[in-house]
């Protein structure tokens, strides 16, 4: 069945662009994202010059997956007290954007924190501006760390797991330097892979409705020069069954205390699978989307997107006639179940990698000892 399905995309430009980045230009700060709404097809840049049009792009998924939105949120609170605005109201739109990935509040609560920290303690508004941009900036920078940190641990237990090596890695959504101040979570263990020459081949999962996975992962592998080849999630269930899967490596938004992971909705359908076939079924996450205050997993709030994301798709160049500014692919007025994420119990999880190494069997035990361990760091 391997060489049929051999592809390496055509697109091997390094991607210049950062998913993010803060830039002071003299009309003032600003942060300045990849739109990925717009990839593959295109590069385009997004301006943000406060934190109601952040909100607009987190909203949109212009900027997305769990890591980065933390590091977005961040910016976005230094970003309303750079530029003099109410900071707390910022913070708390910032923070509701998007209510599952975890990151996204604490990361504005850390900025928020560093912002009335330096403020109580120097009354001097631009002090405290600074003060939550430089937690802006850390998070940011241990974000890149964590995310090398992950790699290596991933791929440690990938050699001890698969000792043949000649890994072949199923993966859902988008996990690589788009969601990330470094190379990702998920993604970037199969990029350490595939440079230490033991990555066959990654299968990237389309990711219906809005196809992270062909439009983003699939992007990010060929720029990698990555072995890769995309099918539709429906397709899974017959690659497992032809044994073409030797594990499956997904990153998390959320992790609650009892180890249930949330993450892209199709996630959990592929851990179910991968129990049947007796394959690993690893989530990387840094420990920061470990939850202790959400205790498991009916806790967690799973995200409910427009219904035209699934009865519509949308296409550049092509006349819009749906609701949502797209094609319709269903009759009109079809109502749709659209929930951006789902719920795996931990279970059915083989190993949950974080920067501070993995935890297997994963137990609330065990998480708990892990980010008692992260902050005594
Ligand atoms: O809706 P998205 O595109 O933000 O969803 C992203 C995911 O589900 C990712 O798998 C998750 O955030 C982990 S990214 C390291």
């Amino acid at each position: 069945m391997a060489d049929q399905y051999a592809q390496s995309g055509e697109d091997k430009r390094p991607t210049e662009i950062p998913a993010l980045r803060w830039e002071e230009p003299p009309e003032g700060p600003v942060l300045v994202l990849l739109d990925q709404t717009r990839l593959p097809a295109e590069e385009v840049e997004l301006v943000c010059t406060d934190a109601s049009a952040l909100v607009e792009a987190i909203r949109s998924l212009a900027v997305r997956g769990a890591p980065l939105l933390g590091i977005a949120g961040a910016y976005g609170v230094a970003l309303a007290a750079v530029r003099g605005f109410e900071v707390a109201e910022a913070a708390a739109a910032l923070a509701g954007a998007r209510p599952t990935a975890v990151n996204l509040a604490v990361g504005v609560r850390r900025a928020q924190a560093a912002h009335q920290a330096a403020l109580a303690r120097t009354g001097d508004t631009r002090q405290a501006a600074a003060a939550a941009l430089a937690a802006a900036r850390a998070l940011h920078r241990e974000d890149t760390e964590a995310s090398a940190r992950m790699a290596a641990h991933g791929l440690g237990l990938l050699d001890e797991l698969l000792p043949g090596g000649g890994h072949r890695v199923l993966t859902h959504c988008n996990t690589g330097s788009l969601v990330s101040g470094g190379e990702g979570t998920a993604f970037a263990v199969a990029l350490a892979a595939h440079r230490a020459g033991r990555l066959r081949r990654l299968w990237v999962d389309e990711t219906r409705p809005l196809l992270q996975g062909a439009r983003l992962t699939a992007y990010e592998a060929a720029r990698s020069d990555m072995t890769y080849t995309l099918l539709t999630d429906n397709a899974a269930g017959s690659l497992f069954a032809a044994g073409e899967v030797d594990a499956v490596l997904i990153g998390a938004d959320r992790i609650a205390a009892d180890g249930s992971v949330a993450n892209k909705v199709g996630s959990y359908p592929l851990a179910v699978l991968a129990r049947y076939h007796h394959v690993p079924f690893i989530v990387v996450a840094p420990v920061s989307t470990v939850d202790p205050d959400t205790r498991d997993g009916a806790s967690i709030e799973i995200e409910q997107r427009p219904g035209y994301e699934v009865t519509e798709v949308t296409a550049p160049q092509v006349p819009v006639t749906g609701a949502g500014g797209g094609i319709p692919v269903a009759p009109l007025g079809t109502q749709a179940y659209n929930p951006a994420f789902d719920v795996t119990p931990p279970e059915l999880v083989t190993a949950i990698v974080t920067e501070e190494g993995a935890v297997s069997p994963v137990t609330a035990e065990a998480l708990a000892e892990l980010c008692a361990r992260s902050r005594q760091v």
